[in-house]
């Protein structure tokens, strides 16, 4: 076993884990974010950087420090490492320029866009980024692409993660979408437009950090914090029949894969049971999903979910230094 401390916090693992996984072993609030790594997709991670650590101390044998950033989901712990992600201010200044670049070409459409509320680059934002833009370039802009009768692309809001043609090739027989070209002409294409037609293919819209494939079905019958979700189970002859239904009133607005602390799917689900069974009978319910990701979904719906996340309080922070502002204050107050 090797012994690895990530933000002041030691553990022991297993030879050959990474940095994440050993900060994921310690929980959410020391994982750094993942934009492009899914644990249950092989060769997933290292497109994005937004998981980036410091390292203080590379090994006990070499206790050099890494010289830059690295991406923590492709570095592996050697026995000693000392390791900074929320600890270091030079390192959350440097993600947000991750960020800033993340952003550089993704349009501001929050509010029509399906995603929000659930968005991974939505929260990503919010804790990291800057208030303004500074890109002053036109923005790449693409049509709409509909990729079967379920699924829905907006190229424009894609963030090029490579998950959905992970998702394609290890799940699905054959792969139809990829990325064609590279650089800032990159874009994730069906080459003909072709139909993504499998029963796996749901799945690209679970692993999609942002909203650039989303539910055909869902599509703006809703707000993500207006429904609720609920657990439940069937007998599937595909999948394990695992989901999560999200409900308004008595309606079931889309089923969804059961989605872990770290916005990951425990298990990936059909076709049918994603986009064919839609009622309440359909289904052997199981109660509500816990939502313990920091997320307006779970905002006035669970009672014991009362914890406010610590970006909260950085926020509070700067805004009582701009303006001395009394919400602010009455925050702080709280944590002290
Ligand atoms: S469409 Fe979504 S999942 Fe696919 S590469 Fe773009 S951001 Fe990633
Ligand atoms: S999550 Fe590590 S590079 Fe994207």
């Amino acid at each position: 076993m090797l012994k690895v401390t990530i933000d002041g916090q030691t553990i022991e693992v297993p030879e050959g884990t990474t940095i994440l996984q050993a900060a994921r072993m310690l929980g959410p609030d020391v994982a750094p974010p993942t934009m492009c790594y899914y644990s249950k997709l092989e060769t997933s991670g290292g497109y994005c950087r937004t998981c980036i650590v410091k390292v203080t101390k590379g090994s006990e044998k070499d206790p050099r420090p890494m010289p830059k950033p690295v991406a923590s989901c492709r570095t592996i712990v050697m026995d000693g490492m000392e390791v900074q992600n929320q600890t270091s201010p030079e390192l959350l200044e440097a993600r947000k320029g991750v960020v800033e670049f993340l952003l550089a070409n993704h349009p501001l459409d929050c509010p029509i866009c399906d995603q929000a509320g659930e968005c991974h680059l939505q929260d990503l934002s919010f804790e990291h980024g800057i208030e303004s833009t500074r890109y002053e370039f036109e923005r790449r802009t693409f049509k709409k692409i509909d990729l079967g009768p379920y699924i829905q692309l907006h190229m424009t809001r894609c963030i090029l993660c490579y998950r959905c043609v992970k998702v394609a090739d290890q799940l699905t027989p054959q792969r139809y979408h990829g990325v064609l070209n590279r650089g800032d002409v990159a874009e994730i294409s069906t080459y003909i437009e072709k139909a993504i037609d499998n029963d796996f293919s749901g799945n690209v819209i679970d692993v999609c950090p942002v909203g650039a494939l989303t539910d055909k079905t869902f599509r703006f019958k809703s707000r993500v914090w207006f429904t609720k979700p609920s657990d439940a189970h069937r007998n599937c002859d595909k999948c394990s029949g695992k989901v999560t239904l999200w409900y308004k009133g008595d309606d079931v607005l889309r089923v969804t894969g059961r989605k872990n602390e770290f916005g990951e799917v425990d298990e990936f689900i059909c076709n049918t049971c994603r986009f064919e069974k839609k009622r309440t009978s359909d289904w052997q319910i199981e109660g509500p999903s816990k939502v313990d990701r920091k997320s307006v979904i779970s905002a006035n719906h669970y009672s014991g979910n009362t914890v406010i996340p610590d970006f909260a309080f950085r926020v509070a922070e700067n805004n009582k230094k701009i303006d001395d502002s009394p919400k602010g204050s009455n925050l702080l107050a709280m944590k002290n």
